[in-house]
């Protein structure tokens, strides 16, 4: 047996909990836990993966939080519409949040991503964990970006695409530079160009309803100061809110249409 790395508390529980020895994860290089199980946590939610979608981060929950307190304030149903859902991780913790609300109407709900095999996993997840019932609620849609969304109106749009630039992608961790895939991680440029790109079809197909916000988790740098400079469209068409995560880090923006 050949003993290459040091497990952390996590991944020793992780191991335990799916049935699976230490020894197991000795030969698999830098390979995150969660790709040996097969599962991970996320709101409240045990989601499947592979290793066709990233791996849901823990900040990514705050990103409920600001999203949640909006559906609350809306006076009208939710529509909703997540670009780039890999495993579902949102979408799914979105859809368990409005079913513990029984007050709020939904009438739209798409998740969308540019993977057939990334949407697969995530229809796999819902059916796993909602009622088949509510499976007609949902619309996983195959699109790159907003191709494929025609004439409807959002009162609620997320998006977590990939935002990390090019040219840091080397830099990054062995554990997500050489099992995540490069498909949800390489952001363009500046790591907002797929943003901005979405954000401007947004506004193009005039999808926002009114009351409308737009959520994003966008890379440390992506800040106002960033959008007035590089991508100035955004920020003359939108006012924008930033948010920190649990680390300090700047992480969310919260877009409403001026
Ligand atoms: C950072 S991952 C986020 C996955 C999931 N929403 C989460 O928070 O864990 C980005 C996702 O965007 C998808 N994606 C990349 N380019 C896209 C595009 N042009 N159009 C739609 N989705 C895209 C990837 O396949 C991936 O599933």
């Amino acid at each position: 047996m050949v003993k290459s790395r040091k497990l952390s508390v996590y991944e020793k529980n992780q191991l335990l909990k799916y049935s699976l020895k230490e020894a197991d994860l000795f030969t698999k290089g830098e390979l995150p836990v969660e790709y040996l199980t097969g599962f991970v946590n996320f709101a409240e939610l045990e989601l499947k993966v592979n290793q066709n979608v990233l791996i849901p981060r823990v900040e990514t929950e705050e990103l409920l939080d600001l999203m949640t307190a909006h559906a609350l304030s809306l006076k009208e149903p939710i529509s909703y519409l997540e670009i780039g859902t890999g495993s579902g991780a949102i979408s799914l913790a979105f859809f368990n949040f409005l079913l513990k609300q029984n007050q709020i109407l939904l009438k739209e709900f798409f998740s969308t991503d540019v993977s057939n095999k990334a949407l697969i996993l995530a229809k796999e997840n819902f059916s796993r964990l909602f009622k088949e019932e509510f499976l007609t609620k949902v619309n996983f849609l195959e699109s790159n970006l907003l191709e494929k969304v025609i004439n409807q109106k959002f009162n609620l749009i997320v998006a977590n695409l990939p935002y990390i630039p090019s040219n840091k992608i080397n830099g990054l961790d062995q554990s997500v530079k050489d099992y995540e895939p490069i498909l949800a991680l390489d952001g363009g440029e500046t790591g907002f160009e797929l943003i901005n790109n979405m954000l401007l079809q947004i506004l193009n197909k005039n999808l926002l309803a009114k009351n409308a916000k737009v959520f994003l988790e966008v890379y440390e740098d992506h800040n106002l100061e960033f959008i007035k400079e590089k991508f100035p469209k955004i920020y003359e068409e939108f006012s924008i809110e930033e948010f920190k995560d649990q680390f300090e880090r700047q992480r969310f923006l919260v877009l409403q249409k001026i």
